[in-house]
């Protein structure tokens, strides 16, 4: 039972489908919900400052992998899909979700520009009867310490006249299995008739619905789920850091530890974090519980250590160079994959970016190789250079120095590539029959790599 009518009559609207849906931040998270609301049968609209975003839409077209462009230009010829680069559809709309960017400024902290400004720009049409949702992700107390307050300003007060929730996304670029529809969705609302509208909302869209009781705990939710695989490639990545000095091999070791059937959860050792989400909210996490006076450790360890990795990936270079008599400057490098996981075109806080850029200021002569990202633009990466993608099919044997297997994108031939480079470091175990001029991160050397090294 509703404690307000205009909580009633929302919900309603929901539940018949009358509700007119909107979605703020139409990137990876936000156009693949706006997609699943659409289908759902609601009318929805996404806002986005990003004029080219709101342009495919309203032109059918998806610019996401994983969003088929059928499915959005099916949707916007029926008329349940559109995009707009302002606000004041706003004041027509029932729903709101916010989706828009959370990443880090300089000093690690949290920056939450985009959500504030989006906040404040849906408070500007914000009337009676309406639902706000923040998906991005953030630390605990965002959503009613920061987006509540910018709403109330408006003198509407939330659980009597709008109704306010959080509820974090969980996509997982290029997954298969699992996307928006299938993935649980965990919801904590203001009070509890924001938790009830809110579950109804994602309810005619998504399958699994999981009600929290605050907005904090769902907002915690999301940074347990991301700190524990920080913290658990962190270990990982110890233990290859480790297992490199014993003359032991992890990936090995992983492999025969993830056979027991309980217990134990298999996380692989690479070359450092990347993407929007692991290497940052963590930091979120930890910065918002040193407000409180806590230090969290496992979260600063984990960064330590995952944020060394490039520089250990420098140092397998320099060895596998040394085992040809070459030095780092001056040599061709290759690095191959920049994208900062299998098969996807993101390459936000890849640690390929880390890497060329290390590799750059040793003296290293570098190309890259990633059918999805056909251009590396200089300010992306602290060497400054534009680089383009190079076709390795057309390459002469031994056409680079040293080869550096970054992202073991699928369609990488890795016979190709152990053939234009007279040397090659694979620092995902991609291999699976690696020459005598492979060196593996967290593995043994082979003898003629060692002899020289
Ligand atoms: N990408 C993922 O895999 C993933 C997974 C789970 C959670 N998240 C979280 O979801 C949030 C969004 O991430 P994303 O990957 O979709 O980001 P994104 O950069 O792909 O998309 C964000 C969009 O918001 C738009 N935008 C920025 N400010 C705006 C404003 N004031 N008004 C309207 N539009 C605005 C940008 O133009 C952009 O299109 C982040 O908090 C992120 O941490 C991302």
């Amino acid at each position: 039972m509703m404690t307000s009518s205009a909580g009633a009559a929302l919900l309603d609207s929901i539940r018949t489908r009358r509700a007119r849906a909107g979605v703020v931040g139409l990137g990876y998270v936000g156009l693949p919900l706006a997609v699943e609301l659409a289908r759902a049968g609601f009318v929805t609209t996404g806002i986005d400052l990003d004029a080219r975003k709101v342009s495919a839409v309203n032109a059918g077209r998806s610019y996401i992998d994983d969003v088929p462009t059928a499915d959005v230009a099916a949707l916007h010829a029926q008329g349940r899909l559109r995009a707009s680069t302002t606000f004041d559809v706003v004041a027509e709309l029932d729903t709101i979700n916010i989706c828009v960017p959370t990443p880090l400024g300089k000093a690690k902290d949290p920056d939450l520009s985009f959500v504030v400004s989006a906040a404040e720009a849906v408070a500007r049409y914000l009337h009676p009867g309406m639902l706000i949702v923040l998906e991005s992700t953030t630390y605990p107390g965002t959503t009613d310490e920061l987006v509540l307050p910018i709403l109330e300003r408006t003198g509407l007060k939330v659980g009597r006249d709008f109704f306010l929730a959080f509820s974090p996304e969980r996509v997982d670029p290029s997954n298969e299995k699992f996307n928006t529809k299938n993935t649980p969705k965990v919801v904590g609302g203001t009070t509890a008739d924001c938790s009830t509208i809110a579950a109804a909302l994602y309810s005619a869209a998504i399958d699994t619905i999981v009600p929290v009781s605050s907005t904090r705990v769902a907002e915690m939710v999301k940074l347990l789920e991301n700190t524990f695989r920080a913290v658990n490639i962190g270990l990982v990545n110890e233990l290859a850091l480790m297992c490199d000095r014993m003359g032991i091999d992890v990936w090995e070791v992983v492999n025969a530890a993830k056979t027991k059937p309980f217990g134990f959860m298999p996380f692989y050792p690479g070359p450092g974090l990347g993407g929007h989400c692991i290497p940052i909210d963590p930091f979120y996490l930890s910065w918002k519980a040193r407000q409180s006076g806590f230090e969290a450790r496992f979260i600063e360890l984990a960064g330590t250590v995952n944020g060394s990795m490039p520089h250990y990936v420098v140092s397998l270079v320099s060895d596998a160079l040394n085992s040809v008599r070459k030095p780092l400057n001056g040599s061709r490098v290759l690095v191959a994959g920049v994208a900062y996981k299998r098969d996807v075109d993101d390459i936000r806080e890849s640690p390929a970016l880390d890497l060329l850029s290390l590799l750059h200021a040793r003296g290293a002569e570098l190309s890259y190789c990633d059918p999805h990202v056909p251009r590396l633009a200089g300010h992306l990466w602290q060497g400054g250079v534009d680089l383009q993608h190079v076709d390795l099919q057309s390459a002469r044997p031994g056409a680079w120095d040293c080869a550096v297997v970054v992202t073991d994108h699928s369609t990488f031939d890795y016979d190709v590539l152990q053939r234009v480079a007279t040397v090659v470091v694979d620092t995902r175990n991609a291999i699976k029959e690696p020459g005598p001029n492979v060196i593996r991160l967290g593995a043994p050397r082979k003898a003629d790599l060692l002899a020289t090294v």
